[in-house]
């Protein structure tokens, strides 16, 4: 299989420590046993501090975009060093270049291209423009959520969207300020435009990867709606909120 990996910085280097890096790349090796992979890494809390130090200092958005990308290929670059010979040895600047140096047959790995969105659009892309077979988004979360669980304790968990429901969710997420989705509504797009079979998943962990590329994952999928058999209903006989395809409406946003 040919699979994308959008680690989030906030997993990979919430404390930046070496121990990290190692279990991710352990994990990755693995993996790559028997696929193809590219991994896109976030630049997490150092992106977000070097963006507030900019921004005080009056710089304009794009160039603090500009800097969170330069972290994001800081975190790119350990990653790559952990992973030795099997990695690439550098991280591709945009995605013609992912492309091309995939073809050595190593894993390869890159931070942000360009300003104006997340590495979760930048992983969603790469995806669409390699073929990828499945995409991984790995969080700090363990899936998609009616709303911020880390702020709202009645947030229920979706064990599988459709695209366009993802699509829903995320425009409802990113409408409260301060709302935190764990995917951008750029990638969702793309995961829309494309039918990318997509997976979020708690991060924190990254044999949590190994077991999602093996079928069993406690996260969130994202495909095309299958022919159900059983709906799931709750006591009214109302669609429930988190299991299965159903509406969003009336989801507690
Ligand atoms: P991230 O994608 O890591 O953002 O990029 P994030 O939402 O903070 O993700 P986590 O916490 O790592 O999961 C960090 C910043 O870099 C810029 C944006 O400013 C983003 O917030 N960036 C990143 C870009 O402008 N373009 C890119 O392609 C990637």
């Amino acid at each position: 299989m040919k699979i994308v990996v959008s680690v989030g910085g906030s997993v990979l280097a919430r404390a930046l420590s070496p121990e990290k890096f190692k279990s991710y790349a352990a994990a990755l090796l693995e993996l790559s046993k028997k696929n193809t992979l590219f991994i896109v890494t976030g630049g997490g809390q150092a992106a977000r501090d070097y963006i507030g130090v900019a921004r005080e200092l009056g710089s304009d958005e794009a160039t603090c975009d500009l800097i969170g990308i330069q972290l994001t290929r800081l975190n790119a670059r350990l990653l790559i060093a952990a992973l030795g010979e099997a990695a690439y040895h550098e991280p591709p600047l945009n995605y013609t270049e992912a492309k091309n140096a995939s073809t050595s047959g190593k894993i390869v790995v890159m931070g942000g291209v360009s300003p104006g969105h997340t590495t979760d659009a930048v992983s969603a892309i790469l995806a669409e423009y390699v073929g990828a077979d499945l995409l991984i988004n790995a969080t700090s979360i363990d899936g998609v959520y009616t709303s911020d669980p880390k702020k709202n304790k009645g947030a229920k968990k979706f064990d599988a969207l459709t695209p366009k429901q993802l699509i829903e969710i995320v425009m409802k997420t990113e409408m409260v300020a301060g709302a935190n989705s764990p995917i951008d509504l750029l990638a969702a797009k793309i995961i829309e435009r494309s039918n990318i079979r997509t997976i979020v998943l708690n991060g924190e962990s990254p044999g949590n990867i190994i077991d999602a590329v093996k079928g069993r994952h406690a996260g969130t999928v994202i495909e095309t709606k299958k022919k159900s058999s059983k709906k799931d209903k709750d006591d009214t006989g109302k669609d429930t909120c988190n299991l299965g395809y159903f509406s969003t409406e009336g989801c507690d946003y």
